[in-house]
């Protein structure tokens, strides 16, 4: 099918179904992948496209290639009152999460925290999902993971740290305050749609090959570097998802670890084993439920409430542009960007199925 370079608006249902249905076709069961393709459309649904369906083509690619394996089923191999450790036996890296967040929950529930890392696993997209996963069982959720590197730190050349994301919620209402970010300035996914679509970007995202800032990223990923997010700040926060993530899980660290997807070039030969931390807390056991209901209610209001700025309207508590966002997707369908559009065409056409949405849908 020819590539298409145009916008088109899909039905969040409609493009489960057919994420779901790529999947199957590399051996993946239904049921995991009606999982893994809820999990990238509500991605899709917060306006985060740079990690939800988009990251499917390049992930599936890893299944022919026996760098993940469709039949793997994440196992709880060592654990303790409070923590776990699973292994994610190279399967679908979105189960092994969900699973791992679960195992977290349920401890939680018993002792107050749990804490559950998860290894032999790769990229399983947006961080935040697994957290208001969470905060939606009434704990707040806390989730991380290391990643390839793609990211300077202050006074070294080159790549030495992951982009390295934490996200975390709190429940609040049914609609769970959530901040979800990379360590680095921004998520490298940003960088390459700018490159791809011919754009500039920002300073401060970008080094060159000399460590000198850019705001061309036509060299990326090849050679330059991401910045830290706040520099030292957000290398200091790398640092903890890479010790929490990597050193205590087992899994790769640093330059250890192969880029998740096949066949870049420079990575190195083996699996992808990234490690990813989930933690849960249960407040209601350390306040009591209404206490803590009514202070994180207390804390948005004054969030909302504050003296806002010159040309300001509102203030914003995390998640709630997301959420906003899902609201309109789930309403009058999702506007998936041609970067997305092209992916999922090609995607289409990797596992032989059609691509089953017309550039001027209305989602129906
Ligand atoms: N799995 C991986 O390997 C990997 C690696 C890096 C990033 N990621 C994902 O990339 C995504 C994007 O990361 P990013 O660093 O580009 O995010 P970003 O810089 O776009 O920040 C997004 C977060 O900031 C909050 N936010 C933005 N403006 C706000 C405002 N005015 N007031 C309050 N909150 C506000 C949003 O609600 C959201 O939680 C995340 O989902 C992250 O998990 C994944």
């Amino acid at each position: 099918m020819k590539a298409r370079s145009e916008t088109i608006r899909v039905s969040p249902h409609e493009l489960e179904a057919f994420a779901a249905a790529a999947m199957q076709r590399v051996g993946i069961r239904g049921e995991d992948a009606r999982l893994a393709a809820q999990i990238l459309v509500t991605t899709d649904t917060w306006g985060v496209h740079t990690h939800g369906t988009r990251q499917l083509r390049p992930l599936l690619r890893n299944f022919p290639v026996k760098r993940l394996y469709a039949d793997a089923v994440p196992e709880v191999v060592r654990e303790g009152g409070a923590w776990a450790l699973i292994d994610g036996h190279h399967g679908l890296p979105f189960v092994a999460a969900v699973r791992a967040m679960d195992v977290a929950v349920a401890k939680a529930k018993l002792v107050g925290v749990g804490y559950v890392s998860v290894m032999n696993t790769s990229h399983f997209g947006a961080a935040g999902y697994y957290t208001i996963q969470a905060a939606l069982a009434g704990t707040i959720g806390i989730a991380m993971c290391n990643t390839d590197p793609q990211m300077a730190i202050p006074g070294a050349r080159g790549k030495v740290l992951g982009t390295n994301p934490i996200a975390y919620a709190i429940p609040h209402k049914d609609k769970p305050i959530f901040f979800d970010i990379a360590t680095s300035a921004v998520a490298a996914n940003k960088v390459i749609r700018a490159r791809n679509q011919g754009q500039t970007i920002p300073e401060g995202w970008l080094i060159d090959a000399d460590g000198n800032p850019t705001t061309d990223p036509s060299g990326f990923p090849e050679s330059g570097a991401l910045l830290p997010m706040a520099l030292h700040k957000g290398y200091g926060f790398a640092l903890l998802v890479e010790t929490l993530a990597g050193v205590m899980t087992g899994a790769a660290m640093a330059r250890q670890q192969p880029s998740w997807v096949v066949g870049v070039p420079g990575n190195p030969p083996g699996f992808t084993n990234q490690g990813q931390v989930f933690i849960a807390i249960d407040a209601d056991m350390m306040l009591s439920p209404s206490e803590f209901e009514g202070r994180v209610d207390w804390l948005a209001d004054y969030i909302h409430e504050v003296p806002k700025a010159a040309g300001s309207e509102r203030t914003y508590l995390p998640g709630e542009m997301e959420w906003e966002r899902r609201e309109r997707a789930l309403r009058e369908g999702i506007e998936l960007p041609p970067d997305v559009v092209e992916s999922l065409i090609g995607l289409a056409e990797d596992v032989g199925i059609s691509f089953p949405f017309a550039a001027n849908s209305e989602g129906g």
